[in-house]
């Protein structure tokens, strides 16, 4: 397969255009347009698309309805009839310190951080170890390590980037700990990209004032992850531990008498018997929420993003921030369907690929933030009507990834996106002669539960690092910095859970909450239904993922760009 006549047409203008754009820039939008784009066409302003929540800390905020849905649902356990006396009462499968739930690069951080502090740690996981988005970033990682750069320019293009939203004690936490991270990932056999003179090789992502994106090819996450897991594995052996448990995801948490956190219920996926673990301390880091296909969209994320451990946070009380905004990466796949939202790297705009509508015009400046650059796209397709439509009636514009060669010499294309490359080879695409079709994809969750910089919440024993966590990036987050984030609070939650689990005797273990909970589920109104958390995507009975779409949404988006 290679692309269809029709869309062959476009791609001769993309062609056409292209001799003059090499050297021509295209210039920025100044902060006003920027704020009027977002307003008009991100999806974060589609006010159909949200609802108030009617209970719990966050009752009265907006969250999309399905992230709404999923906090105010029936515990899974009530829903399946499980005596909540009993399980708390059953003995326990496990004993730790420190509990991780969750085995991507936030969880394994977390728990090599907590063992090197004296605490035996358990990793549970709904799936394998590094079945996580981590395994899936491609881009890189950011750090201020280079001369002309430092942690306070960080800093800033952080704060920018977040629409000045973001928590200043967390990204003061982000920046400084970034060069740190580095060196820590290096030493433990993280195969960074370099310059013949062993330094690193760093580019720009979207809103980045310094090129600080360090990178693995285009395979940064899965070589991190890849690392992370082999040290977790590796220290197997040692006097203390660290025990891993796949395919057991945590249902719920348990507290103590002093309202506490006291470990957790896991279910076994392979019996369905539910298994009880106690823990002086636990940690979150089970990942985002795209799987949830907020607005209907494709998303980026590995199979078990469902947002749970927001959902099991929520109920023990713990606040969450900023859960009224989405991150859509502005290039996920739109052709071939097959690929329908996968992510196509930051880093192809990030080496010079521009982007071009049906006319072969350039419409946006490569790398403004990843909300403005979406907005623009979708202006692009749906007010401006200039994107190209596929047969299946998929809408997209061109990332004209051949200019990289023309900038930076050939074979740039395939030494610096080597799995790009294969990804669209498969379907008969050569990026380094074709563009490739793009529309916006749902990515990140850009909230969470509100932490400390020590990665603690309001819930004492409680902390969260990772995606699950809210606050570090405000309203968008900068490409690189997911990375980064999971390694700074990943650690530094498990330093701040070690020394807590010292400190602590362990207490009694109930479930009181839930009765609590389904009290005030009650008082709100709300019916039995949906159960959470969802562990696994729902994909039976939907043929497209467009027809996840609301109809009422349908209507309002097609109102929202007709009015503005
Ligand atoms: O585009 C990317 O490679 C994604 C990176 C990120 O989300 O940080």
């Amino acid at each position: 397969m290679s692309y269809p006549a029709e869309m062959k047409e476009s791609i001769a203008k993309v062609e056409a255009s292209r001799p003059a754009r090499q050297h021509q820039a295209f210039p920025k939008l100044d902060p006003q347009e920027r704020e009027d784009i977002l307003r008009t066409y991100h999806p974060d302003y589609i006010s159909g698309a949200f609802r108030e929540i009617r209970v719990g800390p966050n009752k009265g905020d907006r969250a999309p309805h399905e992230l709404a849905n999923a906090l105010e649902a029936e515990p899974l356990l009530i829903r399946d009839g499980f005596s909540l006396k009993k399980i708390v009462q059953q003995e326990p499968d496990a004993k730790c310190d420190v509990l991780v739930i969750g085995g991507g690069g936030a969880g394994a951080s977390a728990a090599l951080l907590a063992q090197e502090n004296g605490a035996e740690v358990l990793i549970s996981t709904k799936l394998r170890f590094g079945d996580a988005n981590t395994m899936m970033a491609q881009g890189g990682i950011q750090a201020a390590d280079k001369d002309n750069d430092s942690p306070a320019l960080h800093y800033l293009d952080v704060m920018g980037g977040g629409a000045f939203a973001c928590d200043p004690d967390l990204v003061e936490a982000l920046v400084m700990d970034a060069p740190k991270v580095i060196a820590w990932l290096e030493s433990l056999g993280v195969m960074f990209d370099k310059e013949p003179d062993g330094t690193m090789r760093t580019i720009h992502g979207g809103g980045t004032s310094r090129k600080r994106m360090h990178a693995a090819r285009d395979y940064t996450g899965a070589e991190i992850m890849r690392v992370l897991r082999d040290e977790v594995r590796s220290r197997a052996g040692e006097p203390i531990p660290i025990r891993v448990w796949e395919f057991r995801p945590a249902v719920e948490l348990l507290l103590d008498e002093k309202n506490r956190i006291a470990g957790a219920v896991l279910k076994d996926l392979d019996t369905s018997r539910l298994m009880i673990v106690h823990a002086r301390a636990v940690i979150i880091a089970s990942g985002g929420s795209g799987r949830l296909h907020y607005q209907g969209f494709p998303t980026t994320n590995h199979y078990g993003a469902t947002g749970d451990g927001l959902v099991l946070a929520y109920r023990v009380g713990a606040r969450l921030s900023f859960i009224d905004t989405m991150q859509y990466h502005p290039t996920g796949a739109a052709y071939p369907e097959q690929i329908l939202g996968q992510l196509v790297t930051e880093k192809v705009r990030g080496l010079g690929a521009q982007v071009c509508n049906a006319d072969g015009e350039q419409f946006v400046y490569p790398l403004e933030t990843r909300d403005v650059e979406a907005a623009a796209f979708i202006r692009e397709c749906t007010e401006r009507s200039k994107g190209v439509v596929t047969s299946t009636g998929q809408m997209g514009v061109w990332l004209d990834a051949p200019l990289i060669d023309l900038l930076r010499g050939p074979g740039t294309i395939a030494a610096e996106l080597p799995a790009m490359v294969r990804q669209f080879n498969r379907f008969g695409i050569d990026l380094a002669h074709e563009p490739i079709l793009v529309y916006p994809t749902l990515h990140y969750q850009n909230g969470g539960v509100s932490i400390r910089p020590d990665a603690g919440t309001s819930i004492p024993g409680l902390f969260v690092a990772g995606e699950a966590s809210g606050g570090i990036h405000g309203r968008n987050r900068l490409m690189g910095n997911s990375l980064l984030d999971i390694c700074v609070f990943g650690r530094r939650a498990g330093m701040a859970a070690a020394l807590l689990a010292k400190d602590i005797a362990p207490g009694n273990p109930h479930l009181a909450h839930l009765d609590e909970w389904e009290h005030l589920r009650r008082e709100a109104g709300l019916e039995e239904g949906q159960a959470s958390p969802i562990l696994l995507p729902d994909y039976t009975r939907k043929t497209s993922l467009v027809l996840l779409r609301h109809p009422s949404i349908e209507e309002e988006v097609a109102g929202h760009f007709k009015s503005n």
